[in-house]
């Protein structure tokens, strides 16, 4: 027995993205969307940074999720096999391009909603809450070919219809929304998180900071729109976590550290205190960049903040300002660290430290004082079925055992937290690499780098263990 009490009502499950899972990129009349433009292999992290030279596939070039895990068209199996595990809710995302194909139609396409009526009614009807992502690292090529995307204000009044078609057809079926997929990774993956396509010599930091100012007041729009439709939802935010270490006590060092941790706060304070921070400001100042504002902006920013702080947690990060430590950066993770010589790291490089998850718990709790909902965490490894065909990932049960034990000491800690979505309870395509071999499941799904494999999903070891986990409410980790 674990010493640990969640609160009743926890929601446990997982969480996946429709770009990494869904495929059917073409089908049912859904509209190009910005992931279908990253392909595999070596061009993928020129396009992800926003260097993109077609507006349209390659020939010659894989792109992963264009059919994904098929999960389109194998969705009630898939279910069925979370309702196995005992799921409480399931994060998904809605793919803008399905809903409006271009961006920008007059009228949304219906079978596109269909689908997701069917998505919603197939996890209800085993009591699995669905959590929506509006955007889960999606903009319509479209908008990314006509406005620049983010760039330009005209996306906040699409999207703000965007987001009030799904919260009037959906209003009945989720009461768990969140706007934008981990907001800040716009600072790191430009074209990921928001379309952001650059031109030789442009000052990518404005334009960055312009596209946020955009995306938050299109969040507000959304969150402002959802409690007037759907008044027992909650919204919330996404931010993709992670608490910055000082590398010595070094003041300079800790000085660069709460730097690098106000980056990614900059967009949580203003969703979820409603105001530009007074550092952000002088940041702004500092460096010559200037965030055009409309009259109301601050007025909309203030009045429509967020219910929730919905974040991710795979590593913590570590700053230093010494040049010889800054030679030893750690690989593969899109957030820049230092290697910390205290942890370990896993095949893909990202740090495994679940005491930071406890401590970025608290450190979010502590500066918001509103729930928390973990909406991703997980390990991502190569996975081999053994001769039986099971794989037996009890590293895997390890990791989410002892980040499972971390999240219930915040808990005992006094923090607030409403639910654990494990990322990719069934194995995706990763965002960061393109791969299928990085897999994060309990259900484990025969494709390979190549798009080899039929599909077919099979139980692994952690299946069994993340079941009991759910059925003893965290009292059997
Ligand atoms: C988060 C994203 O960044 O981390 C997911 O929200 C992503 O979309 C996950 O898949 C894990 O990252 P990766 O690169 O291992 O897939």
């Amino acid at each position: 027995m674990s010493k640990y009490t969640f609160p009743a009502g926890f929601l446990w499950g997982g969480a996946i993205a429709a770009n990494q899972t869904e495929g059917a990129y073409r089908e049912d009349g859904k509209g190009l969307t910005t992931v279908d433009l990253i392909p595999a292999g070596p061009q993928r992290w020129p396009v992800m940074g926003g260097k993109l030279d077609a507006f349209e596939p390659q020939l010659g070039l894989m792109y992963p999720s264009h059919e994904a895990i098929g999960f389109y068209h194998r969705y009630k199996e898939d279910i069925a096999l979370f309702a196995e595990m005992g799921f409480k809710a399931l994060r998904v995302s809605v793919s803008w391009t399905r809903i409006f194909p271009n961006g920008n139609d007059t009228e949304p396409n219906e079978p596109g909603l269909e689908f997701y009526d069917h998505l919603f009614d197939e996890l209800l009807k085993y009591g699995i809450q669905p959590v929506v992502t509006i955007a889960h690292f999606d903009v319509p090529v479209h908008l990314v070919q006509t406005y620049g995307s983010w760039r330009s204000r005209k996306l906040v009044g699409l999207f703000e219809r965007y987001a009030i078609t799904l919260f009037t057809r959906y209003k009945d079926k989720v009461k768990y929304w969140m706007t934008f997929n981990e907001i800040n990774m716009l600072l790191h993956l430009p074209f990921v998180g928001a379309g952001l396509v650059f031109s030789e010599g442009e000052d990518k930091r404005q334009i960055q900071y312009q596209a946020a100012h955009h995306q938050l007041v299109a969040s507000a729009l959304a969150v402002k729109a959802c409690h007037e439709l759907i008044p027992d939802a909650q919204i919330g935010c996404m931010l993709a976590a992670g608490s910055t270490y000082p590398y010595v006590c070094n003041p300079e060092d800790v000085w660069d550290a709460m730097n690098k941790d106000r980056e990614s706060f900059f967009f949580i304070d203003v969703q979820s205190r409603g105001a530009y921070p007074g550092y952000a400001k002088r940041f702004f100042k500092d460096n010559g960049i200037t965030v055009e504002m409309e009259q109301g902006d601050e007025e909309l920013l203030k009045h429509n903040t967020v219910d929730y702080i919905g974040f991710s947690y795979y590593a913590s990060r570590t700053a230093s300002t010494d040049p010889e430590v800054l030679g030893r950066m750690t690989s593969g993770n899109v957030f820049g660290s230092v290697d910390n010589p205290y942890l370990q790291k896993s095949a893909w490089g990202w740090t495994i430290d679940p005491l930071g998850f406890r401590i970025t718990a608290n450190q979010l709790y502590d500066r918001y004082q509103k729930p928390l909902f973990v909406v991703e965490n997980g390990l991502g490894a190569a996975d081999e079925p053994g001769p039986g065909g099971e794989v037996a990932d009890d590293y895997r049960i390890d990791y989410l055992q002892r980040h499972i034990a971390a999240m219930g000491e915040a808990i005992e800690d006094g923090v607030e937290i409403i639910g654990y979505t494990s990322w990719g309870p069934i194995d995706l395509v990763s965002a960061s690499t393109g791969e299928m071999k990085k897999r994060y499941g309990y259900i484990y799904v025969d494709k390979d780098n190549a798009g080899n494999g039929t599909l077919q999903r099979s139980r692994k070891k952690s299946f069994h263990w993340y079941k009991q986990v759910i059925a003893s409410n965290g009292g059997n980790l």
